[in-house]
């Protein structure tokens, strides 16, 4: 069976644990787009470690990990991942394989994203600053872009580099009176990365049709939320890839022909980091109850999260966009001690409602939310295992999300470990 799970809002939904726990019964996981923007916490015993780009099965010592060209890679992020898990007793010697076609961050990248953000001022995207933007900007233009199969030929990337560096200092200076950078630097790490990494640069689409071809279990991870889509997301407040689940044959080669299941990640209430609309967000005490209670600050950057109620017009919008045929709704336990908790199930926008999310962020940022109001609960579910056990209210919430956003939740979060899930047929 081949799984594909992927974020229905703007990130941070939980897939980290929903990937954890299917990554049990598989074979492989794929990565499949984003970057080092991306950050979910794995435990490791008692220690809390965090993921950047690798997948999130390589605590699973048999599980197979593949970076497939739809990811931006940042080798040193990289590394150090694979070093910290090394130090854990955790080995992905042999199970590592990276896509020749995904390209590769540099530092011009990552002081790109810096320097533009810094210059837009208020009109800035909040991006992570790790370099997404400019490196698939760079993919995008074709001239000035590496990738990882650039490492098997030093020679070559070394004449490459100067070229990309001379443009990029003329760039840099002019727009940002930026101090030049070296290419010597760029190309030193380069080939440390190379003799690191080369062993595991491979047509990872060669490899995972193969592996399809012997039905191996295969789950693929999606990074961020489809709110955050390139094409369908709210642009320009995006991330630079296609986070839905239509990034899945782009970002890896394999088309959704072949995936069983496509399971969407959703919280029971909705945040953001960045900029951009967020109909229902609220910027008042509830909104930092439930930051407070869920813990909602990055994993990467350490912003606190923006924080609102549950937007099924956004969700539902996205369930359609990927095609999702099961929800994994996370967090119902941070929402215990509320009265009545609030469904947005209609926005109105120019004096017309509507439940069709708005393709268009200025539309966006004028809708006001119709609201669905339900009683809250105030046990605690941390220890409950089964759905029959769950508060009238849970089930209630549960039974009105579904019915607005047109897909069965299969999967309920009610805290942060692997065993506190609630699977319902
Ligand atoms: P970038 O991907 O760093 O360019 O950031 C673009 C937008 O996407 C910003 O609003 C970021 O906060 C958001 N973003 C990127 N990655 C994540 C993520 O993994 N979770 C939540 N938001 C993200």
């Amino acid at each position: 069976m081949n799984c594909c799970v992927v974020g229905l809002q703007w990130g941070d939904e939980g897939k980290g644990k929903v990937v954890d726990i299917l990554a049990e019964k598989s074979d492989l996981v794929v990565r499949y787009g984003g970057g080092a923007n991306a950050g979910h916490t794995v435990i490791i015993g008692d220690e809390r470690f965090a993921l950047h780009l690798m997948p999130s099965g390589a605590v699973r010592p048999g599980t197979v990990c593949v970076i497939a060209n739809g990811v931006v890679v940042d080798p040193e992020v990289l590394l150090e991942e694979i070093n910290g898990l090394a130090e854990r007793g955790i080995s992905l010697d042999g199970r590592l394989l990276i896509s020749e076609n995904a390209h590769v961050v540099l530092d011009y990248h990552k002081l790109e994203d810096r320097l533009r953000e810094e210059a837009l001022g208020k009109h800035k995207i909040g991006t992570t600053a790790r370099g997404i933007g400019p490196c698939y900007a760079d993919k995008v233009g074709r001239s000035y872009a590496v990738r990882m199969a650039d490492f098997r030929n030093l020679a070559a990337l070394r004449e490459k580099l100067d070229d990309i560096v001379a443009y990029k200092n003329k760039l840099f200076g002019a727009l940002y009176d930026a101090a030049p950078i070296n290419a010597a630097d760029i190309f030193e790490k380069c080939s440390r990365w190379s003799d690191a990494l080369s062993d595991s640069i491979v047509n990872t689409t060669e490899y995972l049709y193969s592996a399809l071809d012997v039905k191996k279990n295969i789950l693929f991870e999606g990074a961020q939320g489809a709110l955050l889509d390139l094409d369908h997301g709210t642009f320009p407040y995006v991330t630079s890839s296609n986070a839905s689940a239509l990034g899945l044959g782009p970002g890896c080669g394999v088309s959704g022909k072949w995936v069983d299941t496509f399971l969407g990640v959703v919280k029971a209430y909705t945040t953001r980091v960045g900029a951009g609309p967020f109909p229902t967000e609220q910027d008042n005490e509830i909104g930092q109850w439930i930051r407070d209670r869920g813990h909602e600050y990055g994993t990467t950057t350490g912003r606190p999260r923006r924080c609102g109620w549950f937007d099924a017009v956004a969700v539902g919008f996205t369930t359609r966009l990927g095609g999702i045929n099961q929800i994994a709704m996370m967090h119902l336990d941070t929402l215990a001690g509320l009265e009545e908790l609030k469904i947005c199930r209609a926005y109105r926008v120019d004096g017309k409602e509507t439940t069709f999310f708005p393709g268009d962020a200025e539309r966006l940022s004028r809708a006001e939310c119709v609201y669905e109001t339900v009683a809250g609960w105030t046990e605690d579910l941390s220890t409950i295992e089964h759905y029959a056990d769950l508060p009238d209210g849970v089930k209630n919430y549960v039974a009105t999300v579904e019915r607005l956003v047109g897909a069965p939740i299969t999967m309920l979060g009610v805290g942060p470990k692997r065993t506190q899930i609630i699977y319902r047929d």
